[in-house]
């Protein structure tokens, strides 16, 4: 069964509270945006594989550790990029590949129009990253594009899940790891999840004049 957690720290509930609130400015919101992946992704990576390694100190020699997958961040566009550089910045050797997926403002579906990902040779773990999760429509194409590249272990991090979104992603993908900083109840006739935040893309690139 695909596992959900939700990240309830007080960080995440203050950072969150910012993100949502309208008069937060783009730079502000770009900026509660990498707090919280960077929180996300420290709960997110715990069950990492790491080997021991030896490594010599100032003093003596010791034994350490070393991460030993192979990981991928997947970001989609455009919200999802402002998700990678602190996740980078935890996990350095990181692979980066971009999805460029657009929901249809008429139909709610999902539109790939752009995909950097190799046809072999997967990584051993993808983190899909997208601050949110509305019908979940543009999750599952990623991840449906990873499965088919053969990524055996897929986590997906949002921010922000609508209730059907999370119910969504899991019922399709029962390996899912999901991890979110709220899930909230409902969808709206434009599929907005309310109450939400608005749209991560536009706020985060203050490009609200689109929907005018
Ligand atoms: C938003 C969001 C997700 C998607 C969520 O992207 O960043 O990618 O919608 O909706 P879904 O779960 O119903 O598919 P949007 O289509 O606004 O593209 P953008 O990031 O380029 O603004």
């Amino acid at each position: 069964m695909a596992s959900v957690v939700q990240v309830s720290h007080p960080l995440v509930r203050h950072h969150l509270t910012r993100l949502r609130d309208q008069k937060t400015s783009a730079a502000g919101f770009r900026n509660g945006l990498q707090r919280l992946s960077s929180l996300l992704a420290y709960v997110a990576t715990q069950d990492l594989d790491v080997r021991e390694i030896e490594v010599d100190t100032p003093l003596t020699t010791t034994t350490g550790a070393e991460v030993k997958s192979v990981i991928a961040l997947v970001p989609i566009l455009r919200a999802g990029l402002g998700m990678v550089d602190p996740i980078l910045d935890l996990i350095p050797d990181a692979e980066v590949w971009h999805l460029g997926i657009y929901r249809d403002e008429a139909t709610a579906l999902p539109v790939q129009y752009y995909c950097k990902i190799p046809p072999s040779g997967p990584v051993d773990v993808a983190m899909v990253l997208d601050p949110m999760l509305a019908t979940g429509g543009s999750a599952i194409a990623a991840i449906e594009t990873l499965q088919d590249w053969g990524v055996p272990k897929i986590k997906l991090l949002s921010v922000i899940a609508a209730s059907a979104g999370v119910e969504a992603v899991t019922a399709q993908f029962p390996d899912l790891q999901l991890f979110v900083c709220a899930i909230d109840p409902d969808l709206n006739t434009r599929k907005f999840i309310v109450p939400g935040l608005g749209d991560a893309g536009d706020r985060a690139f203050n490009t609200h004049r689109a929907h005018e």
